[in-house]
Order: C-alpha cells, then sequence, then structure tokens
C-alpha cells in the first residue's frame, strides 16, 4: 500500500506585542486608509527584544502539542523554514530540537522565503513517503521585523513575526494525505525580491528590498498557475478544493488569485489583515487558523500556495 503524509496536529504563536496602522503613521509617510487599500493589512505583531526566531518556533510547537498524538521524544525529523535563523549557524531546526528535547530527531533548516514553508512540507512528505521517518515536524518560522527597513514605507508597512507549526505522519489511508506537490523557482528573477545584504556578501543580514509591482504580477501568474498544476497533477480540479490556504502577503493578491482560479471568497482562508506577511509563517499560522476554527474536515481537499524571493513558489494538495 502506497505511503504518505498525513497533518495530524498544528500550533501557531504570534509576540504579544503589535503594531498597528496607526502607529507607523507615526513613523513613516503613510497612512491607515491607504495600507488598508493596498494590503488589507491592519496589524503586525513584533518580537521581543529578547525572542529568536527558535523561541517563538518553540512556542508555536508548545501549542500544537497539547493536540498532538505524539511527545516531542518521538518525534523523528524537525524542518524549520526561515530567513532570519538566530545565527548563520548552527541551523535554527537544532537549537529548536535541544529546546524540545527532541533527541531521536534529526534537524535541519530551509529556506526559501516566504515559500519555505511549502518546500519544507514537501521535503517532509518524501521522507516519509520513501519511510525513511515515520513521522516529520515542520515549523514556518519568521522574525522579519529584524530585516525590515522601519524607515521604508514602501516595505515595512507589509511585514510582520510569526510561528507556526504541523506534524505529519505516516498513512495509508485512502482519503487522506498528501496527494500532490510542486515546487518552482527561478533564480533570474531574485533582484526583485531580495535582501540588501548577507554573510558572504556583507557580514550583515541587510534589509528587505522589494519592486512591489513586479513581485505583485509574479505572485498572481505564478501561484495560480502552479495550483492549477497540482491539481491536475492529484487528477482534481478548482471545484473540488474545499479550502484554499494561502501564503498570506497581501489581500489583493489573495483574491486576484482566487479570482483568477474562479474560486468562492469563503473557501479562501485570509488572516493577512492580523498579522501582516509573516514569510514562511504565514501559510500554518493560516493553517492552525482554519483549523482551530473548525474550517477543516476529515477528507477536505485542501490547497497550500505560495510565492517568496529567489523567486521560489509552489503549491501542495492535500486531503485533511
Ligand atoms: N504609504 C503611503 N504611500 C506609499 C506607501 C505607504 N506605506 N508605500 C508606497 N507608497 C506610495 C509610493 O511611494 C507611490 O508614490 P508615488 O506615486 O508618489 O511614487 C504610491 O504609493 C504608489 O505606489 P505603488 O508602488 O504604485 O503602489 P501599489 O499599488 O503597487 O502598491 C504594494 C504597493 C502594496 C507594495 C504592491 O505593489 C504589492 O502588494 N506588491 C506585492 C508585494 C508583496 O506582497 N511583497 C511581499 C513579499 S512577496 C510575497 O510574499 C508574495
Amino acid at each position: 500500500m502506497k505511503i504518505k503524509s498525513r497533518i495530524v496536529a498544528t500550533g501557531s504563536y504570534l509576540p504579544e506585542k503589535f503594531l498597528t496602522n496607526f502607529d507607523l503613521e507615526k513613523t513613516v509617510e503613510t497612512s491607515d486608509a491607504w495600507i488598508v487599500e493596498r494590503t488589507g493589512i491592519n496589524k503586525r505583531h513584533i518580537a521581543a527584544e529578547n525572542q529568536l526566531t527558535s523561541d517563538i518556533a518553540f512556542e508555536a510547537v508548545k501549542n500544537l502539542l497539547k493536540n498532538s498524538p505524539i511527545k516531542a521524544q518521538d518525534i523523528e525529523m524537525i524542518i524549520v523554514a526561515t530567513t532570519t535563523p538566530d545565527f548563520t549557524f548552527p541551523a535554527c531546526a537544532t537549537t529548536l530540537q535541544a529546546k524540545l528535547g527532541a533527541n531521536k530527531a534529526f534537524a535541519f533548516d530551509v529556506q526559501a522565503v516566504c515559500s519555505g514553508f511549502v518546500y519544507a512540507v514537501n521535503c517532509a512528505h518524501n521522507f516519509i513517503a520513501s519511510s525513511q521517518v515515520k513521522n516529520a515536524l515542520v515549523i514556518g518560522a519568521d522574525i522579519l521585523s529584524r530585516i525590515v527597513d522601519w524607515n521604508d514605507r514602501n516595505t515595512c508597512v507589509l511585514f510582520g513575526d510569526g510561528a507556526g507549526a504541523v506534524l505529519l505522519e505516516a498513512t495509508t489511508e485512502e482519503n487522506s494525505g498528501i496527494i500532490a506537490c510542486s515546487l518552482h523557482s527561478d533564480g533570474n528573477l531574485n533582484a526583485i525580491l531580495k535582501t540588501s545584504g548577507g554573510p558572504a556578501f556583507n557580514q550583515k543580514a541587510g534589509f528587505i528590498e522589494m519592486s512591489g509591482k513586479e513581485v505583485f504580477k509574479h505572485a498572481v501568474d505564478k501561484m495560480t498557475k502552479s495550483v492549477l498544476s497540482t491539481l491536475a497533477k492529484a487528477n482534481l480540479t478548482v471545484k473540488d478544493i474545499d479550502l484554499l490556504v494561502p501564503h498570506q502577503a497581501n489581500l489583493r493578491i489573495l483574491n486576484a488569485v482566487a479570482t483568477r482560479l474562479q474560486l468562492p471568497e469563503d473557501k479562501v482562508i485570509i488572516t493577512v489583515q492580523n498579522h501582516a506577511n509573516t514569510s514562511a509563517a504565514s501559510i500554518p499560522l493560516a493553517l492552525d487558523f482554519a483549523n482551530k476554527n473548525n474550517r477543516l474536515k476529515k477528507g477536505d481537499v485542501v490547497v497550500l500556495e505560495a510565492l517568496g524571493g529567489g523567486l521560489t513558489w509552489g503549491s501542495i494538495v492535500l486531503r485533511w
């Protein structure tokens, strides 16, 4: 019987402190009206000064473990998708492993920016489907506030901090688990969304730099096409989708993709208004929100999709 992987638990964490659009009006030349109209964002959470990415990832996993069928000591693999690791090395995932006492696991990071969670889940699925492990913990966690230039109104209104986690387990059930995945990248487009620094380039993390209109265009086009091609791989169509859980970049991108797919609004999970773009954390935050609000029923067709710097993009079709 074919082994697949299935999400069996979710968890998430948003730091306590948050900045509203009105707070930003006091520091850069912007307005709540502009931000809401262009992005749909109302607020973004900001990690405390002493919080690192592994700390917020740990909080998300603690939240997940409350509803998990297994304990931290039984986890076999940990992948953290992040662009803002605590250090250049060691990986955030091994630090998290130590905090969890998940001694049986091996752990590593995946860096695909806002697509990181989709990349990491696809990786974990392949490890499980090939029987190398029986379960995997996948976390998307980012503290983008540390690489945002808070004087740049073009970018600072868009991003926030957060973490989300899922636990995947092996299953042979027909009507459950990941059915198809697609990952893509095009390094020729890396200049439209990048940081100004890096460990090898100038020993600094740098700030986010972005050509907003270019990113917008590619995001809508590429995420729509990716969803359609992954659905086709799964022998499904848009009509079969029960829930689309997109990367929460901004409301206009989410709406444009849903319109192109001709997917009704009530089938799209939207949480971006509450936490802005949290990069790799945004899909697991939205998925945990959907799960905790009983929006996911056994057997539902759920689609995850993302695009991020690189450019990288991809989608996953699964049955809940
Ligand atoms: N407040 C007020 N005015 C602003 C702000 C702000 N925060 N930011 C930019 N403006 C100004 C610009 O300076 C410009 O002024 P000008 O006409 O005098 O030059 C004007 O608003 C219009 O700017 P545009 O860039 O044309 O605005 P646009 O409608 O394209 O919206 C936005 C900008 C929201 C960034 C849009 O391009 C977008 O959503 N892009 C996608 C970006 C994104 O989501 N990136 C996240 C990472 S990638 C991902 O996650 C998919």
